[in-house]
């Protein structure tokens, strides 16, 4: 159901008063060493750990309300008495997603990270999450990750919590996992731990410093981050027949290249470790195409097999390759789902989109550059 802005507002309005309100915005991140398969699906703990990189211009922006008056309550009954599937109507939460109420599945996976929030605050009160994704061209590429990082940090705040970011990503990553290292800026390493306390992002300069590595003269690890950069080069934008959490369950259960793939994730991040320590791109760009080519060989390895290559996507990755050959440092990873995303720097950024476009004039192709990390943009707590 789409609502016209005139009653979203009315809405805001309607909860801002004797209630708790906070909102935040968070970016998106793409993965150099991918996050593919669950160790424990409940608390979300992966196989491996993975190193992704946060992206501006790919961002959601969430204000979550907890309704502690009484006029919230008359709000549920509104909101509870409409149509809607078993899933919602057992929800006491409101969820608005670009000005369109989503009920069923998606307001239940709201519902319950809701639950670990009033948990943790013991604010037990019904909340509405009203969700805004910035995306410069077409949907489908707002990633989980921005959105659970936003929730996660909007309703803890909400909630009266003042969580640090480490808390936070633990928190995000029970959302999503690719979520836990949202919080951050640049390059993040989510350690895969071991449970719920053990397995969170962190960035790589504090990695890396308590590793007691040294970084590159004239600069920083997370200077090096925010001058990477990443070319998303569209392919659709339409709704994947298979979900990335089902894709993962499959190849983690049937795909024989599954174990070795997940092996080869902790060379492949060790690489990408020093890479950064020593600020070399090529280094980093190598093994992040390494890394996602290996990923969806477990895909298409998986029983049935999940192919979410277009031909388009083989002429991009091609292309990729040629940009690459003429001289350019530019290195493609993809996630679940046909886009390719191309890994650069920021300094070659423009030249690498110059390229590309001249390869393929028909596609959508907008540069991101490394983004913020999750930030709270105001707070009201009028309880
Ligand atoms: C291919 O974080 O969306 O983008 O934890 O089940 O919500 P869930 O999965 P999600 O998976 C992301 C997978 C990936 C690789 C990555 O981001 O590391």
């Amino acid at each position: 159901m789409r609502l016209e802005s005139a009653q979203i507002n009315a809405q805001i309005d309607q909860v801002s008063s004797g209630s708790m309100q906070a909102t935040a915005s968070a970016n998106a991140n793409i993965a150099l060493v991918k996050y593919w398969g669950k160790a424990d699906e409940s608390l979300i703990i992966p196989n491996a750990s993975s190193l992704s990189l946060t992206v501006d211009g790919l961002s959601t922006t969430t204000q979550v309300t907890f309704h502690t008056d009484t006029s919230s309550r008359d709000l549920k009954s509104i909101h509870t008495s409409e149509e809607c599937s078993d899933a919602s109507a057992t929800s006491p939460d409101t969820l608005i997603i670009d000005g369109e109420r989503h009920q069923g599945k998606a307001l239940h996976r709201v519902s319950s990270f809701l639950d670990r929030i009033r948990e943790l605050s013991g604010i037990h009160a019904p909340a509405s999450v009203i969700s805004h994704n910035t995306v410069p061209y077409a949907a489908g590429l707002a990633s989980s990750a921005s959105a659970f990082a936003a929730l996660a940090a909007a309703a803890s705040r909400a909630a009266g919590l003042n969580l640090d970011d480490r808390y936070l990503s633990r928190l995000a990553r029970c959302g999503s996992g690719s979520a836990s290292r949202s919080i951050y800026a640049g390059l993040a390493v989510w350690q895969a731990g071991h449970d719920d306390a053990t397995s969170y992002a962190e960035p790589i300069a504090s990695l890396l410093e308590s590793n007691g590595e040294s970084v590159a003269a004239g600069r920083s690890a997370h200077d090096f981050g925010m001058q990477l950069a990443m070319i998303v080069i569209l392919i659709s934008d339409k709704k994947k027949a298979v979900s990335s959490r089902v894709a993962m369950r499959r190849s983690v259960e049937t795909s024989p290249l599954y174990g070795s793939w997940i092996q080869s994730c902790t060379d492949d991040l060790q690489q990408a470790i020093t890479a950064v320590s020593r600020g070399d791109v090529e280094m980093l760009g190598v093994v992040t195409e390494r890394n996602s080519y290996g990923m969806h060989a477990t895909m298409m390895t998986a029983q049935p097999p999940v192919l979410y290559w277009q031909p388009e996507t083989v002429e991009a990755l091609h292309a990729v390759e040629d940009v690459r050959a003429s001289g350019l440092g530019a290195w493609s990873t993809m996630d679940a789902g046909p886009n390719v995303k191309v890994l650069t720097s920021a300094q070659d950024a423009v030249h690498v989109c110059e390229a590309l476009r001249e390869r393929m004039p028909q596609r959508d192709i907008h540069i991101h550059m490394a983004g913020e990390g999750v930030r709270i943009l105001d707070q009201h707590l009028d309880i």
